[in-house]
């Protein structure tokens, strides 16, 4: 079982020999002489009630009105009243710190083999000159259980492998509710997306480490990028801001509202809804006092599913913008590693 050999940011930090270039983002030179770090204005994103949005009510009518225009327009939502109580998530972000400051010989139990995705490792290094995001990361698909993969799931710190595990069952509820009522948001048939996001659609759960940097105006925690899952759910860092959205080509922070989960949709999901869902390109900059830490679950269709834009929302008003998709997630990392938007290969 070959390891790859570099070194997770945890350890380039501990090693204390400066920052390695393979870090550092030159200046584009097509006039962007903003630091990566610049104050950036606040996003208006509405925190969205998921109980309400499951309403009849004229209540729940009006959440999902809010629900349509956020992703319409920015592509991402604060969920709040998920069903998910505040001491389970505390609980969640409590193991990840913990994990992550494990020695490193520990950690390395669960470290990622060469080529593969799952495991803990630093940012997946895809072509030669890459210039490596400032974050490591524990990755484990959860979902389907026949897909797990035991070695990659801590033993430590205690109470990991069953709080991964409890955390995947209660998250596959409020994406099966938030998937109803994406489709009611449209005036689809409440299970339009579902039938085919299908049964046996993956999750995968990322716990992202990003440790203190010595030069945030130069080093970036991830790079620009939008998601290439159906959606994605996000524990992002309670005091630590870090998170950006584009929108019209300008950055804007997501505003931190402890106890929401933030689901944004991704490129199949974009494609479901016949680009009226918007894939938010995002990244998270880093910062030089504090660590932050943040869960991503990436909800992904599964490898025999056709995704294509729903019958319904194809009109001669509003003609069918995408192709029929398959494995999108390995077409999207084809591209990714071109420096290109994937979405853009399943555009007609
Ligand atoms: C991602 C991502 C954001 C964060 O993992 O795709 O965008 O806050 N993460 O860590
Ligand atoms: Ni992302």
């Amino acid at each position: 079982m070959e390891k790859p050999k570099f070194k997770t940011v945890q350890e380039v930090v501990a090693a204390g020999e400066g920052l390695p270039e393979r870090y550092l983002h030159a200046p584009t030179g097509d006039g962007e002489v903003q630091p990566l770090n610049a104050a950036v204005p606040e996003m208006d994103i509405p925190a969205i009630d998921l109980n309400l949005l499951l309403s009849s009510s004229e209540d729940g009518r009006e959440e999902l009105r809010k629900l349509h225009s956020a992703l319409s327009t920015w592509g991402v939502v604060q969920v709040m009243n998920h069903g998910i109580t505040k001491a389970f998530l505390d609980k969640i972000y409590k193991l990840t710190k913990e994990f992550f400051a494990l020695p490193t010989e520990e950690k390395q139990k669960c470290a990622r083999e060469i080529d593969s995705i799952q495991g803990y490792g630093n940012d997946m290094i895809l072509w030669d000159d890459q210039v490596l995001d400032w974050i490591d990361r524990l990755y484990i698909t959860t979902y389907p259980e026949d897909q797990r993969q035991l070695n990659f799931w801590p033993e430590v710190p205690l109470g990991f492998r069953e709080t991964l595990h409890e955390y995947t069952m209660k998250q596959r509820i409020v994406i099966e509710q938030f998937f109803k009522a994406m489709a009611r948001s449209l005036e689809l048939e409440e299970n339009s997306f579902l039938d085919m996001y299908g049964e046996s659609a993956t999750l995968d759960t990322r716990f992202n480490m990003y440790p203190p940097c010595p030069s945030p105006d130069k080093v970036i925690g991830v790079k620009p990028h939008a998601d290439g899952s159906a959606i994605t759910l996000l524990l992002p860092d309670k005091d630590v801001g870090g998170l950006q959205f584009q929108k019209d080509g300008k950055w804007y922070k997501a505003p931190i509202v402890p106890d929401t989960i933030l689901i944004n949709v991704g490129d199949q999901m974009e494609i479901m809804s016949n680009g009226i869902y918007k894939s938010p390109v995002h990244r998270v900059v880093t910062n030089r006092e504090k660590e932050r830490i943040s869960v991503a679950t990436f909800c992904i269709p599964g490898a025999d599913k056709e995704i294509q834009p729903v019958n319904e929302l194809v009109s001669e008003a509003r003609p069918r913008l995408y192709k029929t998709v398959k494995k999108y997630v390995e077409l999207y990392f084809k591209y990714y590693q071109q420096g290109r938007r994937p979405i853009e290969a399943a555009l007609i």
